[in-house]
């Protein structure tokens, strides 16, 4: 190969940049949306094989999915004492309730007698009883009877003790870790504490949660939702009005990363001569955010962007009664992809917030379960809606089925145009291996990095 000409590790897109686009914003900018942490973590490459192998498979699922905080559901799916649901990943599932007002509890979802899962669909409940032969468990995982105690004086109390896994909440989600001796989630969470602190996620509430299953391995799926840079050719509409190669990607932590595509503003990829403010203002407006009807000729003077953030401003404000006024328009407009590992990924602003969250199906290597949250802060003067129960979409059916989903479901079904394909080409490789940009595709070499990091100390503690 020739030899690179004037390599830079650290080389950026060269036009405007995200933050000279906030130079521009209406309101103070919050600190978050000013910092930037943007570590050079090396040019390697992955083996294909890491997406498609089912021995590496097996190293994630016994060296990470067991030792990592996973988000399991929101908070308010379980409001009342009793109420419980069932999280599974790979072979495991565990059953989560609240045993107390107070009190969320997590257990592996087995009975202790002859195994059964203690339950298979969510509900409320006052004791725990197995459908089998009927061993029953107080809520606080307490043994309390069984039909023919006679037969088990060989078992005790401490015996029948349902086992717990962690569990911890976080902006309004609950997260299980199978390993005792996880850090606490609140270190995990780390930065996100104080990105998130003014845009409301534990108030919010579940305005629609639609899932499917996607024939391409987990990572496949959660990766092509940590770069922009595929916008341009899979999503060539959004160009008008999101920007792409200029994205600004960080890396806060082990376990945060980030990426941020300023809204109401053409990508630099775009003839901006070619492109009006108002066709700016119409594509994001109409295109991207269905849910606000009432916009206009831009006004004279105005940018499309301070515009439409205007506008979002004051039509959420009519729907919610929530104060957004004193929020920047990129709090209003951007995309603010936020990742904590392995596999949660939540926007921040102040805008409808999306949630996605991407797991193994099953122990198949060659696909995966995607989820799609949307959380809306509730009107301000009434009671916080109840969750939206999950909209489960078959094989047959895409995301745009999902009408819920408005404007996002053709842009993710644009993004299963390839992902399949992913899957399939990483299979017919003939190096096996997957090249990553230094830059833009940062977040995706630290999930890499972070996944080696798991199964190395899993082999090497092993060993020792
Ligand atoms: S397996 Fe649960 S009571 Fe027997
Ligand atoms: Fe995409």
């Amino acid at each position: 190969m020739a030899k690179q000409q004037n390599f830079d590790k650290h080389a950026r897109f060269e036009g405007e940049s995200y933050q000279d686009v906030l130079d521009r914003d209406s309101r103070d900018v919050p600190e978050a949306l000013r910092a930037e942490r943007a570590p050079y973590l090396g040019s390697d490459s992955v083996p294909a094989s890491h997406y498609t192998s089912q021995a590496r498979f097996d190293l994630e699922e016994e060296h990470m999915w067991s030792r990592v905080w996973q988000m399991a559901c929101r908070e308010d799916e379980l409001s009342n004492v009793g109420d419980f649901l069932i999280y599974d990943i790979i072979d495991k599932s565990v059953l989560i309730l609240r045993s107390e007002p107070d009190r969320l509890q997590a257990y592996y979802n087995t009975c202790l007698h002859r195994g059964r899962k203690l339950a298979t669909i969510p509900g409320n409940k006052t004791e725990l009883r197995c459908p089998f032969h009927g061993f029953t468990w107080e809520l606080n995982g307490n043994f309390k009877s069984c039909p023919t105690p006679w037969d088990y004086q060989h078992l005790t109390a401490e015996k029948l003790k349902l086992p717990e896994l962690k569990i911890d909440t976080w902006g309004g989600f609950v997260f299980i870790n199978f390993n005792k001796d996880a850090p606490p989630l609140a270190e995990v969470v780390g930065p996100l504490e104080s990105h998130f602190k003014n845009w409301f996620l534990e108030e919010r509430y579940t305005h629609y949660h639609v899932s499917k299953v996607i024939p391409c391995n987990w990572k496949v799926a959660a990766e092509a939702f940590m770069e922009s840079q595929h916008a341009p050719t899979t999503h060539p509409q959004i160009k008008t009005h999101i920007t792409d190669v200029n994205s600004q990607y960080d890396v806060f932590s082990d376990y945060v990363t980030r990426q941020i595509s300023a809204g109401a503003e053409p990508s630099p990829l775009v003839n901006r001569s070619e492109i009006s403010e108002q066709k700016i203002v119409d594509d994001m407006m109409v295109r991207r955010y269905k849910m606000y009807d009432d916009v206009d000729e831009l006004p004279e003077g105005l940018s499309a962007r301070r515009y439409v953030a205007q506008c979002a401003r004051e039509s959420m404000n009519r729907v919610n009664g929530f104060d957004y006024e004193t929020y920047s328009d990129a709090e209003l407009v951007d995309s603010i992809l936020y990742n904590l590992f392995p596999n949660f990924s939540v926007w921040g602003g102040i805008k409808p917030t999306r949630v996605y969250r991407w797991r193994p199906n099953g122990r198949d290597v060659d696909s995966c379960i995607m989820e799609i949250y949307q959380l809306n802060i509730g009107n301000t003067d009434q009671p916080k809606p109840p969750p939206a129960a999950t909209h489960v979409l078959s094989d047959k059916e895409r995301w745009s089925d999902a009408e819920e989903l408005g404007g996002l479901g053709a842009i993710a079904d644009q993004d299963m145009g390839n992902l399949p394909y992913v899957q399939e080409g990483l299979k017919a490789t003939g190096n096996n291996e997957v090249q990553f940009a230094n830059y833009q595709d940062m977040r995706i070499r630290q999930h890499h990095i972070m996944i080696q990091r798991f199964i190395d100390e899993g082999l090497e503690k092993k060993v020792s």
